[in-house]
Order: C-alpha cells, then structure tokens, then sequence
C-alpha cells in the first residue's frame, strides 16, 4: 500500500468531503491546507472571485502535522474558482513543489459540466514532474458523485 497524503482545501466544505471519502477508499492521512482567509458568506465568496485575478499567489500552510515529503503519494484537492483551479490550490503547489513526491494526484472539485481537463494539466507547471492522475468531479447535482470518487480511487489504486 502506498503511503498517500490527501490535502484539501475548502470554502463549503464539497471538497473537503471528497478528500474525506477517497481518503477512506485509499487508507490515507488527510489535512487541510488554507491560506487562512475566512471565506464564509457572499463577502467570502467576492473576496475569492477577486482573489482568483491577482496576479501573486498568497500564502498557504498545511494544518495539522503530516508533510508532504513523509508521503510516497500526495493528492491534492481543490476547488475550481473563476473557471480554473483555486489561486489557493496553486499557492500550495508553488509552496510545496520540492517537498512533493514523484506521484501527485488532482482532485479538482466544480459545479458546472464543463470540461476542466485543460485547466487541470496546465497545473503541471508548478510541480517538478507531470502528475500521474486527476478527477475533475462535479460537486453540484451529482449522483454519482460518490460512485466516482470511488472508481478514481481503484483506477489509482492503494
Ligand atoms: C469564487 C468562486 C468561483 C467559482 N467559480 C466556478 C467556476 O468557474 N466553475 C464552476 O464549475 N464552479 C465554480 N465555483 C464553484 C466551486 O468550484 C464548487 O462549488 C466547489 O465544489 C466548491 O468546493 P468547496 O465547497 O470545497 O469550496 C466557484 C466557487 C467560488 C467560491
């Protein structure tokens, strides 16, 4: 079984719960990265619709003790924001690119159908290999939602 880290960041809590659950499927450590803002309500919801235009990425720490260089495999999980993923996501890739392992894996959580495939490999340029595999999952109006957290978790397998 690969020691996996599955790290998450989250505004109303669907990608938690997606972290939550592929962790399960993976037996794997779980924590929660934040750039420490409180993002709570609609001043929340603009001031992450602004955020997502700036040009320098913020700050970001992981919660909690686990690491990333401890993991044979991390999954890092975000939230699309503005049509692409959370500025927040990015942050922690450039913040923890050296401490990454070889195998990084993206859970990229939305709302609408729309396609984000593009927008998910583009985020190769912030680490320092290619990553091995990703899920962009509708959080909104799915019921499969968990079926395909599911099937993610065997393609990657333990
Ligand atoms: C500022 C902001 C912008 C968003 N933009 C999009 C978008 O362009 N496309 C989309 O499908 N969902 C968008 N969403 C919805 C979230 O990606 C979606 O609800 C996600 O699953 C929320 O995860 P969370 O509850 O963990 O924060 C946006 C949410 C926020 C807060």
């Amino acid at each position: 079984m690969k020691k996996t880290l599955c790290l998450y960041y989250t505004r109303t809590n669907a990608t938690r719960m997606a972290a939550e659950l592929l962790a399960q499927h993976l037996g794997a450590d779980l924590a929660e990265y934040t750039d420490g803002k409180d993002r709570r309500g609609i001043r929340g919801y603009l001031g992450a619709c602004i955020d997502s235009f700036k040009k320098t990425l913020p700050n970001v720490y992981i919660m909690g003790p686990h690491r990333p260089y401890e993991y044979e495999r991390v999954i890092v999980c975000m939230p699309v924001w503005a049509e692409g993923p959370a500025i927040v996501g990015k942050a922690l890739l450039a913040k923890c690119r050296e401490d990454f392992p070889e195998d990084v894996c993206f859970v990229v959580t939305h709302m609408a159908k729309t396609d984000y495939e593009k927008k998910i490999n583009a985020l190769d340029a912030y680490l320092k290999t290619p990553h091995r595999a990703h899920l962009s999952l509708r959080t909104k109006n799915n019921p499969q939602l968990k079926y395909e957290i599911r099937v993610f978790a065997e393609q990657i397998g333990k």
